[in-house]
């Protein structure tokens, strides 16, 4: 796509709380990079990708696979449940897609083991009317026990004697949580290290340095597109804590979570739905829970890709979205789904909040907890034509382009792609 990718290598981020359509971004992208590589989050994941009416979900693998000589890197930020990964391999192949020298998975990953899962279960469910929402795949105890230091990694899986004797002690460990303050049922930790080893067997062809495998191709000048999961809202340090993933999600958990310098990205590309969504609990000013929020779950194909769950829909919140700009630094703009938004008279967005009698155009990371804020909106007139079939800028309806420039100079970055579907030949090249 022209110019999009500037610089050398890339950082792709969403702009709000995830499923602005980043999967269907990377596999554009994917075309002028090397390497396309994941580095937070796990697979709470869902990324789809429409080619020529097939569909792809990924969770684990980069939504980068699909292409041919590229290769995918799953960087030691990510925590890799190997059951999953597995599965999506197999699923991946089964679709003839080529899974294999082309994966490159860290060796210092951390792994979900089952009692992750069974305490993201068992905490959320005693959190009642307090729930996250998590998509309960054992990502926030992952992510725990990595910061606590009793994680178990990728590597460990090697050398069994080791992995029987830590499995066995922080099993044991788990199970009397799960039991004396659960009251819920052990867990076997033979079953455990008997399936983990069996996975490691499986897995090893993929297993490496990552960070020396990367840098390696920086010093032949390969490019890097960096492909964030989740969005910039749910970031454990810059969303809407608690109601957020425990990982770093931005531009800046790039770096972290692959081991390369930040000096080697080069530029941040934020993806933004031309509405907001949201999966689970939290604040969200803009939801509209009535028959347009139902249009546009309907319309937007708006059911998470991980759970299922129906996604909450509402008005592009722009205060959200600058706020997204700033920590990332972003450089320019994807705006997908406009097509969810053609039948509409009148369009709206978000441009400050109001709590009492004071408007905020700059988002309150403390405010924001109390769901009390009400959004100030400018209202914008809609195009009322089907965009879905556009691939130039000329065919762009007048309204459409309006709502762009709006939306470019509120925000202050350039749009440079717009996506118009779900298959990765519904995009518009703005530059
Ligand atoms: P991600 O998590 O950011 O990769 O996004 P998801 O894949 O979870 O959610 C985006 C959904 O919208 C997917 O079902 C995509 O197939 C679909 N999608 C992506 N871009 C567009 C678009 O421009 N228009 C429409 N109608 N659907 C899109
Ligand atoms: P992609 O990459 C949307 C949400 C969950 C929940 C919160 C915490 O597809 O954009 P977790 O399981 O991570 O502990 O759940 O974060 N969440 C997502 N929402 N898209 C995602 O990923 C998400 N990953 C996690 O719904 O509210
Ligand atoms: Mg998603």
């Amino acid at each position: 796509m022209g110019n999009t990718t500037g610089g050398t290598n890339s950082c792709i981020v969403g702009l709000q709380w995830g499923d602005e359509g980043k999967g269907k971004i990377v596999d554009i992208l994917t075309e002028s990079f090397d390497i396309i590589v994941r580095y937070q989050g796990g697979s709470n994941a869902g990324h789809t990708v429409v080619v020529n009416n097939e569909k792809f979900v990924l969770h684990l693998i980069p939504s980068g696979i699909l292409r041919k000589n590229k290769y995918c890197v799953i960087g030691s930020g990510v925590v890799l449940d190997p059951r999953q990964l597995l599965e999506e391999i197999a699923e991946l192949r089964s679709k003839n897609i080529e899974v294999g020298g082309n994966l490159r998975i860290s060796e210092t990953a951390h792994l979900v083991l089952p009692y992750h899962k069974k305490l993201d279960e068992l905490s959320e469910s005693e959190k009642g009317d307090e729930k996250i929402g998590t998509t309960r795949r054992g990502i926030g105890p992952c992510y725990t026990d990595k910061m606590a230091r009793s994680g178990i990694r990728v590597c460990d899986l090697f050398y069994p004697d080791h992995f029987k004797q830590r499995i066995k002690k922080i099993v044991e460990e788990k199970n009397r949580i799960f039991v004396r303050v659960f009251n819920a049922d052990a867990l076997s930790w033979e079953d455990i290290y008997r399936k983990y080893c069996e996975y490691a067997e499986q897995i090893k062809p993929f297993v490496c340095n990552t960070v020396t495998f990367m840098d390696d191709a920086i010093k032949a000048s390969k490019r890097i597109l960096f492909e964030g999961a989740q969005g910039t809202m749910l970031d454990v340090d810059f969303g809407t804590y608690p109601y957020v993933t425990s990982s770093s999600v931005t531009a800046g958990g790039a770096a972290v979570g692959t081991g390369i310098s930040p000096k080697h990205i080069h530029k941040v590309l934020g993806v933004m739905k031309s509405y907001t969504t949201r999966v689970g609990s939290g604040p969200f000013p803009t939801e509209l829970d009535n028959a347009l929020g139902e249009h546009l779950r309907k319309k937007g194909g708006e059911y998470g890709a991980t759970t299922g769950r129906p996604r909450r829909c509402g008005w592009l919140d722009a205060v959200a979205v600058k706020h997204a700009i700033m920590i990332n630094g972003v450089d320019g703009i994807i705006a997908t789904k406009l097509d969810v938004l053609d039948e509409q008279k009148t369009i709206n967005v978000c441009v400050g909040y109001q709590f009492g009698n004071k408007v905020y155009d700059v988002f309150p990371l403390d405010l924001a907890m109390r769901g009390e804020c009400k959004p100030v909106y400018k209202e914008l007139p809609g195009w009322q034509k089907d965009t879905s079939g556009i691939r130039s800028v000329k065919d762009i309806p007048y309204q459409a382009k309006n709502y762009l420039d709006a939306l470019e100079k509120l925000l202050g970055v350039k749009m440079e792609m717009l996506s118009v579907g779900p298959d990765r030949s519904q995009v518009v090249n703005l530059l």
